[in-house]
């Protein structure tokens, strides 16, 4: 029997390539984002849209309420949609940095929290949670965004032990720098927030070390064919983390070095 699986982010980036692959390979795959027109390129490939906005929760309910009509169940919830709201903490107004934390943590969560019924009753499901390598390391300037992924690591942490019993397994996959629309918008938000505070300089560093990491960047497709060997595992890894360099040695030196060392590192980094 096809899995069904709901791919949130659909119109852009990750969520737009996982919904392809897994379409591609046996899934009947529903796509969800605002856009409905950056998605109409998916219907080719037997995806169906579905409009949502994440923070709202009239429109999570709908999304869940058609798909469920439709298909009779989800298997499979790629919690993917996001983005990155970079700017020192001072400058973020706090509404901003709330709506962050309202797209990344809360829609999601949302999300999850209607889906879940279904999957208990069908003794069945896969939760796959995009973080970031940045939800283990969190550098100046993005702090709101860090928050948003360690937050998703500490609710997949909680949520996977809750859920077992149910047969339903919680992954959480962590990409490095990847090709989407993620990188124009943080640099956007980053150049409008502190571009011209006493964060200038950070700022000014931080724009140029991702403009130097979207010279090194990893494609979509890579992050798409985690997601699908952890839902295809019998027994999933709790985590599966991007591949290419910058993002292993992040990783291997925040699990090895102090913390002390590590913003040594950091900042090193950045100058
Ligand atoms: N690219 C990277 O370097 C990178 C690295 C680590 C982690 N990630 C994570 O990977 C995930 C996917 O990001 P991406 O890189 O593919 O970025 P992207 O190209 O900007 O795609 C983001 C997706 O999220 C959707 N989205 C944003 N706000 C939404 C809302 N309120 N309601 C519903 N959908 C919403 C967007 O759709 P609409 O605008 O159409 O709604 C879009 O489809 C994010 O969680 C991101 O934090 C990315």
């Amino acid at each position: 029997m096809r899995k069904i699986v709901l791919v949130t982010g659909a119109s852009a980036g990750i969520g737009k390539q996982t919904a392809m692959y897994l379409a591609q390979n046996g899934y009947t795959v529903y796509g969800a984002a605002r856009r409905m027109e950056k998605m109409q390129d998916l219907i080719p490939y037997g995806i169906k849209p579905v409009e949502l906005d994440i923070t709202k929760g009239e429109s999570v309910e709908a999304c869940v309420d058609q798909i469920v009509q439709e298909a009779g169940r989800i298997d499979i919830l790629i919690n993917n949609a996001g983005f990155g709201l970079e700017g020192a903490i001072e400058d973020v107004p706090i509404k901003d940095a709330r709506y962050q934390l309202e797209v990344n943590v809360f829609g999601a969560m949302h999300l999850t929290q209607l889906i879940l019924p279904t999957m208990r009753e069908n003794k069945y499901g896969k939760i796959v949670n995009i973080s970031s390598v940045g939800g283990k390391v969190a550098f100046p300037l993005g702090g709101w965004y860090h928050a948003s992924k360690f937050a998703m690591e500490a609710l997949s942490d909680s949520l996977r032990n809750e859920v077992r019993e149910f047969g339903i397994d919680v992954i959480v996959v962590e990409p490095g720098a990847t090709r989407s629309e993620w990188g124009t918008i943080a640099t956007e938000s980053l150049l409008t927030v502190s571009g011209h505070t006493a964060y200038q300089g950070l700022a000014t560093k931080t724009h140029t070390l991702f403009t130097q990491l979207s010279n090194n960047i990893q494609e979509p497709i890579e992050i798409a064919k985690l997601i699908k060997t952890g839902i295809e595992s019998s027994r999933p890894k709790t985590r599966y983390a991007a591949k290419e360099m910058n993002s292993r040695i992040l990783l291997f030196l925040r699990a090895i070095v102090s913390d002390k060392l590590l913003d040594k590192l950091i900042m090193r980094q950045l100058a």
